[in-house]
């Protein structure tokens, strides 16, 4: 067997950069925070940093409508932090993955106000514009044409209406963007995260999308607002699309490239290209972002991943992003779960991805929906909140970027400002980095523990993985398997404590001192794991 690519066996931080330090006490995260807080990183033991984008942008979605990719807001710093961020993140061993919005720029990027200047500009065809709309709804509702007087058309935007999607049809604009991917790649990034990556590409034919029952979109089935998303997402061209990108990153060498899609599994595997796993690097699944706590659930979803993405793919296991609940929303605030959920999370065969915060437990916050800073809400202020607490689904995206938790003195240690950009959660003087440190069975400690053991067994990192049959109900049990060296994950998901036969030469990890490993059986406390060596 020869070794993986270091994208397929590392571990990935997710940074939110506005709220994760601030350096200069103007309330606001930045890249000089992040580099001041990288040796955290690197003792707890992540190897790879993904950054929300910090590119020059009006910031009406946060970053995520930029109107320069090759130079930096200057709320979070400049060109030069920049470089010294890649630079610092590489000196400590570890990687840098830049968060890249292919999709569609800002309103305010110069090209899209050139190209709505006019219908005979060097840009006219650089967005997608029309004369008259069709039926397609954009993602967050509504239709997602919009009107411009200038030209008298309208052009498309898949997400907000300051948002407008770039015409990929047009090769200059590919040209222009695999520039850009380049600009970076030759300043020593490692790779990128891909911002919906599967919207890329419409219906060349502007076909409409059919009809649909459904209201609120799924990750298994995006169809939302009453339309199947037929036209507008998923599109064949979007795989090809992967696989050019990928050839822009082999320039540079061994590169990381993430997607955020969705549509169902085998979709997603198409972006990773065909058997010779020539598309994107790696595919988030956020279907498993609805997690239901029982070994059931883990169970089937081990199956599905390794189903899906056998050798020469590896699947990605996340939990929580800045778009999403946080975990411990699912996990009912018990941090006895956090700990096995991080014990799955870095164990299973796949590459974990961790937002900010998860590895000391911080919750989502709970704010008005009309004081929100993130414009989702304010298009749904006519629902009422019970609604969506009902389905499960997060509106307000500002709940779950509250700031970093540091400590517990004014505003958790994370900026010295008078006020903090968001407000910080109420909780910061409970749940926060320094008193994790100190506390040995804390759930930061046993993240870092986790981390280490991945760090020293290959087995973790590059085993295949063996379900494990027969173990007493709600106890979830898997084998990572390397040349003869066989690993053991016993996680019991249960409230009860139980007892079984396993045969094994040395206890690796126990989740709590109580849990005990005998001779020929273990025993497991309620919401207890072990992992477990057996020499073969
Ligand atoms: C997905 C990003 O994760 C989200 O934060 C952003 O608002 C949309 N894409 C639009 O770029």
């Amino acid at each position: 067997m020869t070794a993986l690519p270091w994208y397929h066996k590392t571990t990935i931080y997710q940074i939110y950069p506005r709220s994760f330090y601030d350096s200069n006490s103007d309330g606001i995260g930045d890249l000089q925070g992040i580099i001041q807080k990288l040796d955290y990183i690197r003792e707890l033991g992540f190897e790879t940093i993904w950054i929300s984008p910090f590119f020059s942008s009006p910031q009406a979605d946060f970053g995520y409508d930029i109107s320069d990719y090759t130079d930096i807001a200057p709320e979070y710093g400049t060109m030069s932090d920049a470089l010294e961020l890649i630079e610092e993140v590489h000196e400590r061993g570890m990687k840098l993955v830049l968060d890249m919005v292919m999709n569609h720029t800002s309103e305010e990027h110069p090209w899209f106000k050139e190209s709505r200047s006019s219908r005979d500009n060097p840009k006219a065809d650089w967005y997608i514009w029309r004369d008259k709309p069709n039926n397609w709804q954009s993602m967050t509702g509504g239709s997602g044409w919009h009107y411009a007087r200038e030209r008298g058309q309208y052009f498309w935007s898949s997400f907000l209406p300051f948002q407008p999607d770039l015409n990929y049809r047009n090769p200059d604009v590919k040209r222009a963007m695999f520039d850009i991917v380049r600009f970076w790649l030759g300043r020593g990034v490692d790779g990128f995260r891909l911002d919906i990556f599967n919207v890329i590409y419409k219906d060349a034919d502007f076909r409409d999308n059919p009809f649909s029952f459904k209201l609120v979109p799924t990750d298994e089935d995006p169809s939302s607002f009453f339309q199947q998303a037929k036209y507008t997402i998923n599109q064949p061209e979007s795989f090809a699309f992967a696989r050019e990108f990928r050839k822009v990153c082999d320039e540079f060498g061994e590169r990381l490239s993430i997607g955020e899609v969705n549509g169902g599994r085998k979709v997603l595997r198409k972006f990773l290209g065909d058997a010779a796993n020539n598309g994107l690097t790696l595919v988030f699944d956020f279907e498993m972002l609805n997690l239901k706590f029982t070994a059931d659930y883990f169970r089937d979803l081990i199956r599905e991943m390794e189903r899906h993405y056998p050798e020469p793919f590896m699947p990605v296991y996340v939990f929580s992003n800045h778009d999403k609940h946080r975990s411990m929303y699912r996990l009912g605030n018990d941090v006895r779960k956090a700990k096995l959920l991080a014990m799955f999370q870095l164990t299973v065969r796949g590459v974990p991805c961790m937002y900010y915060g998860e590895e000391i437990g911080m919750t989502d916050a709970k704010f008005p929906f009309a004081e929100a800073f993130d414009p989702i809400p304010h298009k749904f202020t006519f629902v009422p909140r019970f609604v969506f607490d009902l389905l499960g689904v997060l509106i307000n995206r500002d709940e779950v970027r509250t700031p970093m938790q540091w400590n517990g003195t004014r505003n958790a240690g994370f900026s010295s400002a008078q006020k903090t950009w968001l407000p910080l959660h109420e909780n910061y003087q409970t749940i926060h980095v320094e008193k994790q440190q100190a506390e040995s069975n804390s759930l930061l400690n046993v993240v870092r523990a986790l981390l280490k053991i991945r760090h020293q067994e290959r087995c973790l990192q590059e085993g295949s993985l063996e379900i494990l049959e027969n173990l007493p109900k709600g106890v979830l049990g898997y084998a990572r398997i390397l040349e003869g060296e066989k690993i053991l994950v016993l996680l019991n998901l249960d409230e009860q404590a139980t007892e079984f036969p396993v045969g094994y030469s040395e206890c690796i990890f126990k989740s709590s001192d109580r849990d005990d490993a005998k001779e020929k059986a273990i025993q497991l406390n309620g919401f207890g794991g072990m992992i477990l060596r057996i020499k073969s």
